[in-house]
């Protein structure tokens, strides 16, 4: 399937830091014996796979800015264009040897994201977007999920970890998805979380404290895909407040609401504690 030019440049970035991160998975599965694990390791691949995306994106588009996880924000003489990048999404699965992390590019154009992609290097999923032209997996053209119905509803989530984020909340949210859906997923790579909306593998999904280069591909990806998708408060401040809920018209709604209801129980729960 022809792409546009823009779509090229980032998925032959994809494809170089995939190859990289697909031969630094096999060292990482050697390294899972060693006592020392390979925690080290996995920040080199991770700043390895960075470097080559921003090579082959600077070499492109030498004026555009850049955000990287990794390397952080660098301005470009073009204040118009930005990258925004996650070399390696789902690092924690990655340093486990589970198959299900993501390199993420994203274009943005005067503060709107205008194209996205997102690769899982292990299984060769492409997930591209353009604004305007469609959402496709591996060039096959792809849309959210039509089910309307909660109880048939497969949702995804990203909950509070290592000590971070509101456990009290996510209790309660957990428990009004248990409630709700037929089944709760927590699959560790936010990026592919969004993708898998808009390919209509999850009907929805949420989570907090979330970085904008874990969103821009994939709010783009959604939308193109016939999603909904906003931040908790229902609201466009995705990116900036790091928040997300996703999913159909009807999924995306009553996942709001849900989810307005917990934190409604929490507030209760703090002031009587
Ligand atoms: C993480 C993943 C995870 C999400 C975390 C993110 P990283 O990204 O997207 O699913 O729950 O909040 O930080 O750190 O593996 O790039
Ligand atoms: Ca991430
Ligand atoms: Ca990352």
């Amino acid at each position: 399937m022809p792409h546009s030019a823009i779509i090229n440049v980032m998925i032959k970035a994809a494809y170089r830091a995939g190859r990289s991160l697909k031969h630094d998975l096999g060292e990482v599965e050697n390294l899972q014996v060693s006592l020392k694990g390979p925690r080290n390791f996995v920040t080199a691949a991770d700043r390895r796979a960075e470097e080559i995306v921003r090579e082959e994106l600077s070499k492109a588009r030498p004026d555009y800015g850049f955000l990287g996880e990794e390397g952080g924000a660098r301005a470009g003489p073009d204040k118009s264009h930005r990258w925004i990048v996650d070399p390696l999404d789902g690092t924690t699965n990655f340093l486990h040897g589970i198959p299900h992390f993501a390199v993420s590019i994203a274009l943005e154009r005067n503060g709107v994201i205008v194209a996205g992609l997102t690769y899982n290097p292990a299984n060769d999923d492409l997930f591209v977007a353009e604004r305007g032209k469609g959402a496709f997996l591996n060039d096959r053209r792809i849309r959210v999920a039509a089910r309307s119905r909660l109880e048939e509803a497969v949702v995804a989530c990203g909950l509070p970890h290592s000590g971070r984020g509101d456990l009290a909340l996510a209790r309660r949210e957990i428990a009004a998805a248990q409630r709700n859906f037929a089944g709760l997923r927590r699959f560790g790579a936010a990026t592919l979380d969004l993708a898998w909306i808009a390919a209509g593998r999850f009907d929805a999904y949420w989570e907090r404290d979330l970085s904008p280069w874990d969103l821009a591909a994939g709010t783009l990806l959604v939308r193109e895909a016939g999603g909904f998708i906003s931040d908790l408060g229902g609201g466009e401040a995705i990116l900036s407040k790091g928040q997300v809920a996703a999913g159909n018209d009807t999924m995306h709604r009553e996942l709001l609401r849900l989810l307005k209801e917990a934190g409604r129980q929490r507030a209760e729960e703090a002031e009587t504690a």
